[in-house]
């Protein structure tokens, strides 16, 4: 089936009691059973939930996996895969990573025994040099939060694959609808569903899709043996917000290559990072590797008062952290989202004082536009 059918009706069978067109929210802890060991493959709520499976099932064949798993949260997507490394392992990761995964692997996961290198992922040669024979993960994120710096996955992946390590791709600000990490050669995909997949602003969670039998099967067993499992009622706001997922990814589209060229002629702008504007440095590898560019766009306003501003000034742009949301998100990564990374590495990094990010929405263009003039109006 082609993907906007897919993201219609992989995992969304009729309701085999009803015939109810939506998966039911099985808002159940518990199942009867019909006597003892004889039960309908479903025992108890962390282990097993029809609504969570329907969603799983959908994801899995999004990303052309062999499975899927639906967790709390991003970060607890992220949590689980990481127990595939354990005390003596080193992990290369990304050193334009979501600062929440920064913070994870940093002050928690290096606790137990694991190293990281944190690398400029965009060259191979540089993740090349990273790799040691105890290298057992390589972590990617492409784009990457907020610079929109991409990574090559096909390259990297065999890179990784012949030192024997794991490749995860973080495809949250892609979605599957423009990248297909699994194809390109990674082996596990991870999402935080609260963003383009949820798609609505209304949900928290996150998932990993896998693309062997033996990872799913590990993700499964902790996601029942850690617990942080994704409720009925999210699965079930996720499972709906994918079902518009392309047509929303459309006008994303649309609006984001609209705003990143206006912004970009913008005299107040100093500078745009865009996969989709040929002045970005990976423009041909966006070209290549993704089916469109996205909505996420980062523009740089050269000091802290002017982001204050500006922000200050916007209207319809909603100023919150998240992302993905049909309505359009404004940030400033360095007090916010990113704020957990030393000053002196964000600065390294561009996620500068001056450096807003946005979501662009799906509302209308115009409205859009003159929001962010207006708003810019504010920097002398
Ligand atoms: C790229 C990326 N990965 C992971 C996460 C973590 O997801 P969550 O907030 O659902 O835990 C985020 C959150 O902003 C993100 O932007």
């Amino acid at each position: 089936m082609g993907f906007s059918t897919d993201c219609i009706h992989a995992g969304n069978a009729p309701d085999p009691t009803t015939g109810s067109v939506t998966v039911p929210i099985y808002q159940t802890s518990t199942y009867v059973q019909e006597g003892l060991g004889k039960h309908k493959g479903y025992e108890y709520g962390r282990t097993q939930n029809p609504t969570r499976s329907a969603l799983e099932e959908n994801l899995a064949v999004l990303e052309g996996g062999a499975g899927a798993r639906a967790f709390a949260s991003g970060m607890a997507a992220i949590t689980a895969i990481s127990t595939l490394v354990k005390a003596g392992d080193h992990v290369v990761c990304s050193n334009m990573t979501y600062g929440g995964t920064y913070r994870y692997y940093t002050k928690i996961l290096a606790n137990y025994g694991v190293t990281f290198s944190f690398v400029d992922t965009a060259s191979p040669a540089d993740v090349e040099r990273a790799i040691r024979p105890e290298t057992k993960m390589l972590h990617l994120e492409s784009p990457t939060n907020p610079t929109l710096q991409l990574c090559d996955i096909a390259v990297l992946s065999e890179l990784a694959h012949r030192n024997g390590a794991v490749v995860v791709v973080d495809n949250t600000f892609a979605s599957p609808y423009l990248q297909k990490p699994l194809a390109l050669g990674a082996d596990i995909v991870m999402h935080s569903t609260t963003k383009f997949l949820g798609g609505h602003s209304d949900t928290v969670g996150g998932a990993a899709i896998a693309k062997s039998k033996e990872h799913v099967e590990w993700l499964s067993f902790v996601q029942n043996s850690s617990g942080a499992i994704l409720s009925p009622m999210d699965s079930w706001l996720v499972l709906r917000g994918i079902k518009t997922l392309s047509v929303r990814m459309e006008r994303h589209e649309v609006n984001g290559r609209a705003v990143a060229e206006h912004l970009a002629k913008h005299p107040k702008v100093k500078k745009v990072n865009y996969p989709g504007l040929a002045s970005h440095p990976q423009h041909g590898l966006a070209k290549k590797q993704m089916s469109g560019f996205g909505a996420l766009i980062s523009f740089e306003l050269g000091s802290l008062e002017n982001a204050g501003a500006f922000l200050g000034k916007v209207r319809l742009c909603s100023l919150g952290e998240s992302l993905g949301g049909v309505e359009t998100l404004i940030s400033h990564p360095a007090t916010m989202t990113h704020a957990s990374i030393p000053e002196e590495e964000r600065n390294r990094l561009g996620v500068t004082p001056g450096l807003v990010r946005i979501s662009v929405g799906i509302e209308d263009l115009e409205d859009i536009l003159a929001d962010l003039d207006n708003a810019l109006t504010a920097i002398s």
